[in-house]
């Protein structure tokens, strides 16, 4: 099976040179080429050639990208899109002034989804987690990740990571289950943490990764929720059993999540908007990915994460939604990249590195997704544009074309 994708305007690779990832200056390197086709064979980039040549060339399935850009396949990594319920309550709260750190407190927040996702089936759950997805591949989004931490209790975050994996057979782009029972203390284990932590560590955790529920482990370092000594006993036993770390952290508060992340070479720290001066130079000697979430900056009011000393100071960066129901109620991922030109100065180079190859690397897939190199996976995003300037400079509307996933189409705008 062969498929051709020909007359684009231009192709930005995102190539790294077989590094699978940017750092500092390089992610303005997007390598652009015109007057070039694709070839796609067995799900996977065969060859890039010119389009005099492809238009020789027999082929099974055509796609003519006259108009259009093509970029690799959008990676959103780091999403809670599997809830229920609604917090538009706590929004409206918030818009008169109560911070969200208050209405966690006051057993609103990640508790009162927490109520919601308890109270949730499978099937009712599973029902409205399919058109996130869809909604994020009509974005051109090929790999979406989606945690779990609304249950909490391990009948329930069993439940949600099952709801998560349902669609790794049922949607026609690959799904990332991530286990978040570290969100923050069910009101049942308040005056008990230890409780808590040892059903993590001695229950959820051996269960999950035995059933191939979740590869990935992510815990909420903040004072809300974990310690910086619970995170590390979290990630001693989750290293141990096999699972990839990631750590939301610096959202707040610093209390220490930064160096334990890196102490265990998480692949990724999430959030970051209270990073300190000190601890950017930090990311420079780490490949540990700082993913930048400026929709919960947005949706917050607060103060937007130092992506762009991070980036001058050689780290690397990516960015995502956070989509969830109370600190970034935004599905969108190319919203998300508009606020990053505009609040953070980001350049469109540096923010196509960030939602693609660089957001692989968070996830721990970029050697085989994330850019357009020949032996990857066939994934691609393709805007009507005809330059990527165009991208951010259509705020809120969706340009996006197709999405490609391996190879086939899985959304074609008519
Ligand atoms: O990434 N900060 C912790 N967790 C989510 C918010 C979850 C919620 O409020 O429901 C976040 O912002
Ligand atoms: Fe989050």
């Amino acid at each position: 099976m062969r498929t051709l994708i020909t007359n684009a305007e231009q192709i930005f690779t995102v190539d790294t040179k077989g590094k699978n990832f940017k750092r500092g200056k390089q992610h303005s390197e997007l390598h652009s080429i015109c007057d070039s086709a694709i070839v796609i064979e067995n799900g996977s980039v065969k060859d890039i050639i010119t389009n005099i040549t492809a238009a020789k060339m027999d082929s099974d399935v055509r796609i003519d990208a006259r108009n259009c850009i093509v970029l690799p396949g959008l990676i959103e990594c780091h999403t809670h899109a599997a809830y229920s319920g609604t917090r538009a309550n706590e929004f409206l709260m918030r818009l008169k002034g109560a911070s969200y750190e208050e209405i966690a407190q006051s057993g609103g927040g990640i508790t009162s989804t927490m109520k919601a996702v308890r109270h949730s089936s499978f099937e009712e759950l599973t029902k409205l987690l399919e058109p996130r997805i869809s909604h994020f591949i009509e974005q051109g989004v090929t790999t979406l990740e989606i945690k779990s931490g609304y249950g909490l209790s391990f009948y329930d975050e069993i439940k949600q990571l099952q709801v998560i994996n349902h669609f790794r057979t049922h949607s026609p782009i690959e799904i990332i289950p991530t286990f978040l029972g570290a969100h923050t203390y069910p009101p049942e284990f308040k005056n008990d943490h230890k409780g808590y932590l040892n059903m993590i560590i001695n229950e959820m955790l051996p269960y999950i990764i035995k059933n191939k529920l979740a590869e990935h482990l992510d815990v909420f370092c903040e004072l809300t929720a974990f310690t910086s000594e619970e995170t590390d006993l979290i990630f001693n036993k989750a290293k141990k059993l096999g699972y990839q770390l990631r750590l939301h952290s610096e959202q707040f508060n610093n209390v220490g999540g930064i160096d334990v992340a890196l102490k265990h070479k998480a692949l990724s720290v999430d959030h970051l908007e209270v990073l300190k001066e000190e601890d950017i130079p930090k990311f420079a000697k780490s490949e540990t990915v700082g993913v930048i979430l400026p929709g919960a900056s947005f949706f917050l009011d607060c103060p937007f994460a130092p992506a762009r000393k991070l980036i001058d100071n050689n780290g690397i960066v990516a960015l995502s939604t956070d989509y969830n129901p109370g600190s970034s109620h935004i599905p969108n991922i190319l919203l998300i990249m508009q606020i990053a030109a505009l609040k953070m100065k980001m350049s469109i180079e540096e923010i196509i590195s960030a939602v693609t190859i660089n957001a692989a690397k968070a996830l721990g897939i970029n050697d085989k997704t994330g850019s357009i190199e020949i032996g990857k996976q066939a994934d691609f995003a393709i805007f009507e544009a005809k330059d990527i300037s165009e991208i951010i400079y259509n705020i809120g509307i969706n340009i996006n074309r197709f999405t490609m996933k391996k190879g086939e189409t899985v959304f074609k705008r008519n």
